[in-house]
């Protein structure tokens, strides 16, 4: 993947008439898109129209994953478009070795069982207790240590043998595994590099909420790992820097509810390794609470009809205190930030 300018076009300013262009990787700002809006308001077809630009001028690996339901995943187009391979779980397992390089040192299987404990903390309901934490990590560590391609029923095994060891009482953390464990979620397949260097589509439809969202941050925490041990993307001379993957994340709502530190990172962290973050959700105010640093790293925010306005969130994505009339816009019209201007923009 080369470094050159890659030039988004949104659809016609709705001042001016003339094309609504947005550099992706220019200097000084990052390639992440947040995509809001009601629901039939655009979203998802603003995001595909987008990914379909991207890969016509780049031909870049694209995850796209439908968070919500199958909608995406049974649109053998789309896929044909992406030249991507659908994933749809439980009905086939994700195939990725999510718990990669944790067997490259004691450090690593500690940061890995770290990883997961956080993970399956925000993944149910409930969470972890205080107690129920350090005891995951420590039973965690010795197998993370051993060997790669762990599957999570191996996680579950591991954890069942600890807690009989060591007389404690069977709890949520095992009964929720054995839940989750009734579906295949995942199978490790895949390294890192093999799984984030082609294109898919996962979809979600028929897996319970705790485990579609284990999946999805364990998933995140895999590739922002494997991000880490990646060299900077290169730039050109003018400085547009190369896109190596794009991570496209619709119905993001309940990931971005869940605060979940693996997405956090991939959105602030991944710049220079050519990530690009796009995620659609309904409303301004799925970002209120995240850090001011987070919405920074929004490098365009796309607006469509919403009557939710989080006036944090205006501020900091939109750079605008008032005026913004999110409520008023017509069908098909969106509002964005170009060359720190707010703009009308007729997408469709
Ligand atoms: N390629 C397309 N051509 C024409 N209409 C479309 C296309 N894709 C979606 N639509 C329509 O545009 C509207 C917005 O759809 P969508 O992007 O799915 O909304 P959202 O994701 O915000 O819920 C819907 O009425 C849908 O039927
Ligand atoms: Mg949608």
């Amino acid at each position: 993947m080369t470094a050159k300018p890659l030039w988004l076009n949104l659809g016609t300013n709705r001042e001016s008439n003339d094309p609504s262009l947005w550099l992706l990787n220019g200097r000084g700002y990052s390639p992440n898109v947040a995509i809001m809006g009601q629901a039939g308001s655009g979203k998802t077809r603003m995001m595909l129209k987008l990914l379909a630009q991207l890969r016509e001028q780049t031909g870049v690996p694209v995850l796209l994953i439908d968070a919500g339901k199958d909608e995406l995943a049974d649109r053998p187009e789309l896929a044909r478009e992406l030249g991507a391979v659908v994933v749809k779980v439980p009905k086939s397992p994700i195939p990725l070795d999510m718990f990669a390089g944790s067997d490259v040192s004691p450090e690593s299987a500690r940061d890995v069982a770290m990883d997961f404990c956080a993970s399956l903390d925000k993944a149910l309901k409930d969470g972890l207790t205080d107690n129920q934490k350090p005891r995951v990590v420590e039973a965690l560590k010795p197998l993370l240590a051993q060997r790669r391609g762990i599957p999570l029923t191996d996680i579950q095994r591991t954890l069942e043998q600890h807690y009989e060891d060591n007389g404690i009482k069977e709890d949520r953390v095992l009964s929720s595994l054995r839940m989750m464990n009734q579906y295949s979620l995942f199978s490790p397949e895949l390294t890192p590099a093999e799984f984030f260097g082609k294109s898919r589509i996962l979809a979600f439809g028929g897996a319970p909420d705790e485990s579609r969202r284990l999946a999805l941050f364990l998933l995140f925490d895999a590739l922002h790992r494997h991000l880490q041990t990646l060299p900077e993307a290169p730039m050109d001379a003018e400085f547009h820097r190369a896109v190596h993957l794009v991570v496209a994340i619709d119905e993001a709502r309940p990931l971005l509810a869940a605060k979940h530190d693996g997405l956090s990172k991939l959105v602030r962290l991944h710049r220079s390794h050519g990530l690009a973050v796009f995620m659609a959700s309904q409303s301004p105010d799925d970002y209120e609470g995240q850090s001011d640093d987070y919405m920074e790293q929004i490098g365009l925010p796309i607006c469509f009809k919403t009557n939710a306005t989080s006036t944090a969130v205006l501020n900091n994505m939109f750079k605008a205190r008032r005026g913004l009339n999110f409520a008023a816009l017509e069908p098909g019209v969106c509002l964005t930030v170009l060359d720190g201007v707010a703009s009308r923009v007729s997408a469709f």
